[in-house]
């Protein structure tokens, strides 16, 4: 593997390798090895166009505990704002000799352009493109899934995946690369996924998708026990007039698809409520839905140093270590 664009297309065998990865490199964090040898000398650079707080700090957390050099970089201050395109960008983080960039961009498609524009001679690793993909996001998820309802309290080499699980992914699928990295993670890894949106907010052209689509949450609460609920933030900003067009009102929106706590009882018996933050409290989830102790929320962001760590371990060592 020489970048990490998206989950679309990962084989099963790759998702489980970075999952069990993941796993070992939580292991030397558990054990306070605070910091692994295994970068040393490698330069990372965070380019991002986007704002960002966990992604953006976790993959500097993680490439640090991997003692790579890290530059960040971010659009706002940059030669970027008097319209330095993205491949002079990336010719000149080639001449400062980055080994992988991590790139957050407003474009779908742009990780890809920057993996395949034929400017950058290292690993590109996607951390959110547009409405498209955010790869790293959904492997987190599914480690942190793995951990609480399947049972991994380690580095586990038996293949096991998340067969069986049931996952609601609710609220504004339309532009979240959150929803659609998990929808293709998930399915890969043998859980099954219900997708939970209003019609509004539900992307044309998912007909060939492999989820169930319920235009309620209750609605899919009564179909079946689900093990864990996702909750997605709803994107006003990318919504036409800054929110203007957000459609149900917000109120009617909280009614039909928020998590409450009389809606997290009704999860399975060790269901866990999680949220890719950051939240819109009162919007999508209550602060008791939120602040439970079904809520996993917290320990996702934790998770994903491990992951990050697994990503990067994977791209710029892997090869050499095999
Ligand atoms: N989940 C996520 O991508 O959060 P940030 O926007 O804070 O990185």
């Amino acid at each position: 593997m020489k970048h990490l664009l998206g989950t679309k297309g990962m084989t099963r065998e790759d998702a489980i390798r970075i999952l069990d990865t993941a796993a070992q490199m939580a292991a030397t964090q558990d054990r306070e090895i605070r910091k692994l040898p295994t970068l040393r000398g490698k330069t990372v650079v965070n380019l991002f166009f986007e704002d960002s707080t966990r992604t953006r700090i976790s993959f500097e957390a993680a490439a640090k505990r991997l003692s790579a050099d890290v530059i960040n970089f971010s659009a706002k201050g940059s030669s970027v704002s008097k319209g330095e395109s993205l491949k002079d960008t990336a010719l000149t983080l080639q001449a400062m000799g980055a080994d992988a960039v991590v790139v957050r961009h407003w474009a779908s498609g742009a990780a890809y352009q920057l993996a395949h524009g034929g400017w950058l001679h290292g690993s590109v690793l996607n951390a959110g493109d547009g409405t498209h993909e955010h790869p790293t996001q959904a492997l987190l998820d599914a480690y942190t899934m793995r951990k609480h309802l399947m049972g991994d309290d380690g580095a586990r080499t038996d293949g096991k995946g998340l067969d069986g699980l049931r996952v609601a992914i609710v609220g504004d699928v339309l532009h979240s690369r959150v929803a659609r990295s998990n929808m293709h993670l998930l399915t890969t890894l043998g859980a099954s996924v219900a997708l939970v949106a209003p019609p509004t907010l539900l992307p044309v052209g998912m007909d060939s998708w492999p989820v169930e689509v319920f235009h309620g949450l209750d609605d899919a609460l009564d179909a079946r026990p689900v093990d864990a609920v996702m909750m997605l933030r709803v994107q006003r900003e990318r919504m036409t007039g800054g929110g203007a067009a957000f459609f149900p009102s917000p109120a009617e929106y909280t009614r039909m698809f928020g998590l409450d706590s009389a809606r997290m009882a009704r999860l399975a018996e060790h269901g866990i409520v999680m949220h890719p933050g950051p939240m819109n409290r009162g919007l999508e989830i209550s602060a008791e839905a939120a602040d439970s102790p079904r809520s996993v929320i917290v320990e996702q962001v934790a998770n994903g140093v491990a992951v990050r760590m697994a990503a990067l371990y994977l791209l710029l060592a892997g090869e050499e270590q095999a």
